[in-house]
């Protein structure tokens, strides 16, 4: 079989309203992300993956679709979505778009019709409800006008589908069928793992995200997959699809990706992962052993962004270790999801004011939890306010941007070997020459305490997350390290990549 693009592809996450605003209204679009396609060829990666710019009251961020087949005005028009494919396509880049399944907006017309007394059969509607909460916080029923409750499991603006009723089968599979005919080459799928919900609606213990509970993970939904699945394949060009999925072990994530179902799934286990070694080599050991197409992703737009999630464990080691966690993950057999920013260095934004924050998990927890925005915040492009070249013109960008951008700027960046981004684009360039002629499977080196090393062919790979500095494993030549080796060791927080001719 013929290695699909998929399997080692690199993709970027482009959360669309914080990457490049070129309507000049704060937030960032379509024709945004087309003007930045060049940045992204540069960068080295093979696929961008866009998060919701459906038409949305942005009730979360776009993640409530109000119609499936359509483009927010924020973000442009479908025309300038066809025409980013097409340039994406021009620019050796595949294209991937979320699919929003477990639930629409409030403003959906098939909602606004069940509020009217209409097909509420599409939904959840109960006259009495259950202990379910929502993800965000607060109960995850609201009643409306005629006394019934509905069931949303994230924000009260999206209601979730009735999966158990055909008619929303049949309504997905024609919103596939009409991005894949406007040539996306796959599918993000939101909350994979929820859209069925346990007959009864019993009540449940734990809320949180588990591989099975009445909330998610029933069984159902894998028929679902099957069927996505079979349209995929009807498709030529490889179209693909990866679902978001949280378990509890990589064995119950690979019952989504058995081969009649999802090509892939994120590998959550890799971004919860303590800076250690041995919570390294199980991660990499139980994934590869449970699926056959592994991922591995970092940051996203909903957790904290690695460098500040490592500097909060260890101060001062942040950015090192992104750095190194980073060099690791791209000599991983399989595929390596990036977030925006993450090449430039960026670090969470913690200081924003509360005036300023719009993700519901801020409002739903009573402002006891931040929430998202601080993964959010729009690149920094140049060095120059107000929005660092964000936006055209004067304008301020949607969420506010720190001083410190300016620094970790592109602008900045660009040309300056000692850059994190430089460092992102040597590190993708290598891997392109490398990881399609490379085994795929990975063998385990004697380690130093505190390091771990492994070899994939020609390709040794070591990092060290001890104390002290470590001798390097058997080389020939050094290909790249994520920071300065120091007299032929390999220093604390670093990793680095080898090559062995025999
Ligand atoms: C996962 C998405 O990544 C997140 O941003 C969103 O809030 C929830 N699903 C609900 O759609």
């Amino acid at each position: 079989m013929d290695i699909p693009w998929w399997r080692d592809a690199v993709v970027y996450e482009i959360y669309v309203r914080s990457f490049a605003d070129a309507s000049g209204d704060g937030v960032g679009d379509l024709t945004g992300v087309r003007e930045r396609l060049p940045y992204l060829q540069r960068l080295g990666v093979d696929a961008i993956w866009l998060t919701p710019f459906y038409p949305s009251p942005m009730a979360d961020g776009g993640y409530d679709v109000a119609d499936y087949r359509g483009v927010d005005p924020l973000f442009g028009t479908l025309a300038d979505f066809e025409s980013l494919v097409a340039d994406a396509h021009d620019h050796g880049l595949r294209v991937l778009v979320d699919v929003v399944p477990n639930h629409s907006s409030s403003e959906h017309p098939w909602f606004q019709a069940a509020l009217r007394g209409e097909r509420r059969d599409r939904y959840i509607f109960r006259d009495t409800i259950n202990n379910w909460q929502s993800t965000f916080g607060g109960p995850a029923w609201t009643k409306v006008a005629d006394g019934q409750y509905y069931l949303h499991l994230f924000a009260p603006g999206q209601p979730d589908f009735n999966w158990r009723n055909p008619e929303v089968h049949a309504e997905f599979l024609d919103i596939l069928r009409f991005w894949l005919d406007r040539g996306v080459d796959g599918f993000r799928i939101d909350v994979a793992m929820g859209l069925y919900k346990a007959e009864g609606l019993p009540d449940v213990g734990d809320q949180s995200f588990k591989s099975v509970s009445p909330v998610w993970g029933q069984p159902e939904v894998h028929d679902v997959y099957r069927d996505w699945r079979r349209l995929l394949d009807g498709y030529p060009g490889e179209r693909m699809a990866v679902g978001e999925v949280w378990t509890d072990s990589s064995e119950d994530l690979a019952l989504y990706v058995r081969p009649d179902e999802l090509h892939q799934s994120f590998n959550f286990a890799w971004l919860q992962a303590p800076w250690s070694p041995t919570a390294f080599k199980k991660v990499i050991e139980d994934t590869l052993a449970a699926v056959p197409f592994a991922t591995w992703v970092l940051s996203n737009h909903d957790v904290v962004r690695h460098r500040t999630r490592y500097d909060a464990a260890d101060p001062g080691t942040g950015l090192a270790r992104a750095k190194a966690a980073l060099l690791t993950m791209l000599a991983l057999p399989g595929s390596a999801y990036l977030y925006q920013g993450e090449e430039l260095g960026l670090p969470e934004v913690t200081d924003l004011p509360d005036e300023a924050r719009q993700d519901p998990v801020f409002f739903q927890s009573k402002g006891e939890l931040p929430g998202r925005d601080g993964c959010r915040v729009p690149i920094p492009w140049t060095v120059d306010t107000p929005s660092y070249g964000f936006s055209p013109g004067g304008v301020e960008p949607w969420l506010p941007q720190p001083a410190m951008f300016a620094e970790l700027s592109v602008e900045k960046q660009e040309g300056d070997a000692g850059s994190t981004l430089e460092f992102y684009r040597r590190a993708l360039a290598h891997r392109r020459d490398l990881a399609r002629s490379i085994p795929y499977t990975l063998e385990w080196l004697d380690s130093p305490e505190g390091a771990l090393f492994f070899t994939r062919g020609p390709l040794t790979c070591a990092i060290n997350c001890g104390l002290g500095p470590v001798h390097l494993p058997e080389h020939d030549a050094v290909l790249l390290s994520s920071g300065p080796l120091k007299r032929g060791l390999l220093p604390p927080d670093t990793a680095v990549w080898l090559r062995r001719d025999s």
